[in-house]
């Protein structure tokens, strides 16, 4: 898919804006504090309802104004479908956000941010295959919110030192949702991992042996008994602690290069490397998902890369459909349409 143009009126530093971007590669670049991040973010809060920096929506609405509006219109092989998301300000002061999804819109997003997948705590990693696993199955999320709601009524309920046998239907929800849960994750790490030892070499230019899998606390278990088991074992120390201690809100990923687990390993251009590598691994296992290609958004994707690393990071990023990237300097590649943003405002290079 590709979006054919963006509207955008009061979206952080950009008051109006009409652009329109290449259906392939598309550069931007500009000084700092100029507006490259917001392009990305606007791209994708257009197209998911979402920002992949904040999840405060009151960020987004230009200083002082009471709204957003952020339009554009998506194209795909079967035809062309008009979008807009409105963020409001509601009478207390807090935002809501508006507008349908497109079922088949699916953005990548890559940030700095993304270097807590390698080198961050799990949670970030949790946060990282989740969000695959949304793109790849749309089921995910309404479960992962259920899940979560849950786990906040056992864990009054572990508060209240409810009894074994007050806690049991709860434990039968809990491990029947977060067993759902831990199948998609796994699946979602399955086609990464297939990709993931194609890109990362291809992109590093080293034959180096990648590896990423499911950590969980039921192991390969697949039956929710297993996560009952788990929660029957760790309910004393629940108790005390008044919080559910194991399921998939606990597990992780391990990322591992030759062998190595990748937290402990290399420099920040190599952990940088590797976290732009798992993003990119997405792209197939989504596009035959959602039957349509991904819009890549890549913020300042070739910083900290060596200039071999660089040239075949470009390779593998311009074998994507649409793709927006930012840079602080010009970068020279043929064939993309190139793009100066500055003070709120994009214009052809
Ligand atoms: N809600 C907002 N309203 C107006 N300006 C904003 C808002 N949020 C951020 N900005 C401004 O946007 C600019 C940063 O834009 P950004 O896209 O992050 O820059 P860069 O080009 O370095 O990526 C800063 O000047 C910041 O003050
Ligand atoms: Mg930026």
């Amino acid at each position: 898919m590709q979006i054919g143009c963006v509207q955008l009126l009061d979206f952080r530093n950009y008051r109006t804006l009409s652009y329109r971007p290449s259906g392939r590669l598309n550069l931007l670049t500009g000084r700092n504090a100029q507006g490259k991040t917001n392009a990305l973010e606007a791209v994708g809060v257009l197209l998911t309802g979402r920002s992949f920096r904040t999840t405060r929506l009151a960020e987004l609405p230009h200083w002082g104004a009471e709204a957003a509006v952020l339009t554009g219109e998506l194209q795909r092989s079967e035809g062309t479908r008009a979008i807009r998301r409105v963020l409001q300000r509601r009478e207390n002061g807090t935002w809501q956000a508006s507008g349908e999804s497109c079922p088949w819109a699916r953005v990548i997003a890559f940030g700095w941010q993304d270097l807590a997948i390698v080198h961050g705590g799990p949670s970030a990693r949790r946060a990282f295959i989740d969000g695959c696993a949304a793109r790849l199955y749309p089921s995910h999320l309404p479960a992962l919110l259920r899940y979560r709601r849950l786990l906040e009524q056992r864990n009054r309920m572990l508060q209240t030192r409810a009894s074994a046998e007050r806690l049991a239907p709860w434990d039968e929800q809990v491990a029947t949702v977060g067993m759902e849960m831990i199948d998609r994750r796994r699946r979602a790490v399955a086609a990464l991992h297939a990709e993931l030892t194609r890109v990362y070499p291809a992109v590093s230019g080293e034959p180096q042996k990648v590896q990423i899998g499911y950590r969980s606390v039921v192991g390969e278990a697949t039956e929710p008994a297993a996560l009952v088991a788990a929660l029957e074992q760790a309910r004393p120390v629940e108790l005390r602690r008044g919080q559910t201690l194991v399921g998939p809100h606990r597990d992780d990923l391990a990322i591992e290069l030759d062998g190595v687990d990748a937290r402990a390993f290399g420099s920040r251009g190599q952990q940088r490397l590797l976290a732009l590598a798992l993003r990119l691994a997405e792209v197939l296992p989504v596009t035959e998902a959602a039957g349509t290609a991904p819009v890549l958004l890549l913020d300042d994707a070739l910083s900290e890369l060596d200039p071999g690393v660089r040239d075949n990071a470009l390779r593998e990023i311009q074998a994507a459909e649409q793709v927006f990237l930012t840079s602080p300097e010009p970068l020279v590649v043929s064939g993309a349409a190139r793009w100066v943003v500055e003070g709120g405002g994009i214009a052809a290079a």
